[in-house]
């Protein structure tokens, strides 16, 4: 509305210089030589930053490393001549417009000495692998005897399924504007982990978090990318040594060049069954690329732990270090990818035993987890299946290559969906509550255009029993309660046991400050209640005082508590996930072996839907989001250089408004009786399921399995 909104490339402190960045054009080896004598004297020049000037910092922490780190890699920003990937930034210019810092960081000339770099999976493999870990475990789960229940099952399938490499496109680029003062630095920074960012800064600088300020009001999209890179450690430094406010944009070339994506997976998927369909092996094994400065094997194996019950299992994720860019969270990682290999693997299983797809699926349905033998808090799934299937007309479906229209063949596809509930330890939040009956909201939370503070004003408003616009609720600052994290479909969960203890504290002030005065006198926090603006005993509803009786009979102006989040314990005992079915409809021409998807229909089980209009766009957009895996999205990368070829939005295709069809979801909105608020996550599980049910659909519509992503025309041909 109106421009209101602040990006953090758009604050403007006076005196503000602007930074343009310049990137090494080899994947590995040393700058031997750079000249910068022409972008110093360009126009506008305030400060070219290299190796040779750059004063001495520690690596920025890597994200899951430890508690509040948050950096995508752990390289050293301009320590020294190295180069670890293309893309590694080398010089930094600082000019008083864009267009002149730009114009300078072009003239600047470097000259490298090459090393032999690792650019392919298959020179990676041909290297040799290792074993992941993934969040200190090791990316390899054993039951029963998976190899002897494969060889003697009554029906056996294996097949390989790849995925490419993904670059983050969030509609904001990455941007921060910072400044130093005191010794202090303040950011306005583009990111979904404030708390985490502050605290990596600091020590990258050997400051306390307490001396660095992350807000971060608006985010333009994060998914994973908007954590802490070099930009923002190249810009922190460019204002210190400048003496001036800095802003740093990222270019969408720049994001594709030091912002890094999902990581490239070969996936190998066995299945044995018996005579009825019911999984004796289930084998999800494979490799993915990775850095060796990060901390993500792409977890391909999550969905594959707990979707089917099995009588054995083998899941292993082999690690091919290559030169390259640190990959990193992007969606659902993990599941979203993953889930093309598993489910596509489920469908061709059910072709061959000429089982339904979705009986098939119901037939292996577990009682409790396959993996940790956890009992389920709530499993909805034959529910998703039934519902989606009914919605969507699956009784029309025919055999594959049967049903066409004009120059256009038409086919069904379905897949499971599915991303776990996750709460990490940290939540906390601020309630203050005016004398004139308002309370302000307070949490290190994260808006990115999801509805997290529609949502939680919701959630407040109930839990204090105030309208909606007598709350204020303020996130995206470091200064705030709170260590949240907007990542891992957590955050609503997060925050809201921690707004549930905190209005329980506020209760229980509240009733001291209330005294003996009250007509709730003698009241425990047990035997009282929210309601209309105020708190009334559970049992007689006419022992009631409101907030602003209560503040101001006391002479107080206002009351602040915070409530601290109790440790996330439900996963240890439970296993919880929200789940889907997702199915589509593909059309792919005859002649020309184009593929459109005209509808999408998704049912989900994510427990109880807290605001049913930011939830379903939630899903709409990971549902979008797999369309693009399925179909477009792929990095180009030339194996001579190791550099991205199509850091462009002109050249990485993504969905536009016309490839993006009727999308319908549906929720079951049956509240998870052990989470807080009964809710689970929806930020992830949207894009999980969908590259197979687009798979799945093509092979129904032509009978042409493609195991390969995108799925592009020339595979179709
Ligand atoms: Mo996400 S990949 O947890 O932002």
């Amino acid at each position: 509305m109106r421009g209101a909104a602040t990006f953090a490339a758009e604050f403007a402190p006076e005196n503000m210089a602007y930074a343009a960045v310049v990137f090494a054009t080899i994947a590995r080896g040393r700058v031997t030589a750079l000249d910068i004598a022409a972008a110093t004297g360009a126009p506008g020049v305030v400060l070219v930053l290299t190796h040779e000037n750059a004063p001495r910092l520690k690596p920025m922490p890597l994200f899951m490393t430890a508690g509040k780190a948050g950096g995508g890699d752990d390289l050293p920003i301009l320590q020294d001549a190295e180069v670890h990937y293309n893309g590694q930034p080398i010089a930094l210019v600082l000019a008083e417009t864009l267009e002149q810092a730009e114009h300078a960081a072009s003239l600047i000339e470097a000259t490298y000495e090459i090393d032999e770099a690792v650019t392919t999976l298959e020179a990676g493999k041909a290297r040799g692998t290792r074993t992941g870990i993934a969040f200190g475990q090791p990316a390899h789960v054993e039951i029963g005897k998976p190899e002897d229940e494969l060889a003697t099952a009554a029906h056996r399938f294996e097949a390989t399924y790849t995925t490419p490499r993904h670059n983050h496109n969030a509609i904001e680029p990455h941007a921060v504007t910072l400044y130093w003062q005191d010794g202090e630095l303040y950011m306005h920074d583009a990111v979904q982990a404030v708390n985490h960012v502050a605290w990596s800064v600091g020590s990258v600088f050997g400051l306390g978090e307490d001396k660095v300020h992350v807000t971060s009001p608006y985010v333009g999209g994060g998914f994973g990318s908007k954590v802490l890179w070099s930009h923002q450690i190249l810009a922190a430094v460019a204002a210190r040594e400048a003496g001036r406010p800095v802003r740093l944009s990222l270019s969408r070339e720049g994001v594709y060049r030091t912002v890094g994506g999902r990581a490239q997976t070969e996936q190998r998927v066995a299945l044995g069954a018996d005579a009825q369909g019911r999984l004796q092996a289930l084998q999800h094994t494979g490799t993915v690329i990775m850095s060796a400065h990060n901390a993500l094997p792409e977890p391909f194996i999550l969905s594959a732990q707990s979707s089917y019950a099995t009588k054995s299992m083998l899941l292993d994720i082999q690690v091919a270090t290559l030169d390259m860019l640190a990959n990193t969270f992007m969606r659902a990682p993990g599941e979203a990818v993953g889930s093309f290999g598993l489910e596509s693997a489920m469908d061709e299983l059910a072709e061959r035993l000429g089982i339904d797809p979705i009986e098939l699926r119901i037939r292996n349905e577990p009682e409790k987890d396959p993996m940790k033998g956890l009992p389920f808090s709530s499993r909805q799934v034959v529910w998703c299946w039934r519902t989606a299937a009914e919605r969507f007309g699956w009784d029309k479906r025919q055999a594959p290559g049967l049903r066409r229209e004009g120059e256009w063949l038409v086919g069904l596809g379905c897949a499971m969906a599915g991303y776990p509930y996750q709460r990490m330890p940290g939540g906390a939040a601020g309630i203050t509550l005016t004398a004139d009956g308002r309370a302000q909201v307070s949490v290190a939370a994260h808006e990115m255009g999801m509805g997290t503070s529609t949502v939680h004003t919701q959630v407040a408003a109930d839990r204090l029993a105030l309208p909606m616009d007598a709350i204020e609720f303020r996130y995206g600052d470091n200064a705030l309660p709170g260590v949240v994290l907007a990542g891992g479909s957590q955050q609503t969960a997060s925050v809201g046991s921690a707004i549930i203890v905190a209005t329980r504290e506020l209760v229980k002030e509240l009733l001291q400050l209330a005294g003996n005065a009250s007509p709730l006198a003698g009241l425990s926090a047990d035997e009282v209640g929210t309601t209309h603006g105020g708190l009334a005993s559970l049992a007689d509803p006419q022992r009631y005082e409101s907030y602003a009786s209560i503040l101001s009979r006391a002479g107080r102006f206002e009351l602040s508590v915070v409530g601290q989040a109790p440790m996330p314990g439900e996963g240890m005992h439970w296993s919880m996930h929200s789940h889907g079915a997702i199915f589509v409809e593909a059309r792919v021409n005859a002649v020309t072996g184009e593929v459109r998807v005209p509808r999408l229909t998704g049912a989900y089980d994510c427990g109880r839907i807290l605001n049913p209009k930011t939830a379903t766009s939630q899903l709409r957009g990971g549902i979008i989001m797999g369309l693009g895996a399925a179909l477009m999205e792929e990095t180009q990368v030339d194996p001579r250089n190791g550099r991205i070829m199509n850091a462009s939005l002109s050249e990485y295709h993504l969905p536009v408004h016309l490839d993006v069809p009727d999308i319908e979801v549906i929720f079951s909105d049956i509240p998870d009786p052990v989470s807080p608020m009964g809710a689970r996550g929806i930020g992830e599980i949207g894009i999980t399921g969908v590259s197979a049910a687009v798979a799945n659909a093509v092979y129904n519509a032509t009978g042409k399995r493609v195991r390969d992503l995108p799925i592009t025309l020339d595979k179709l041909l």
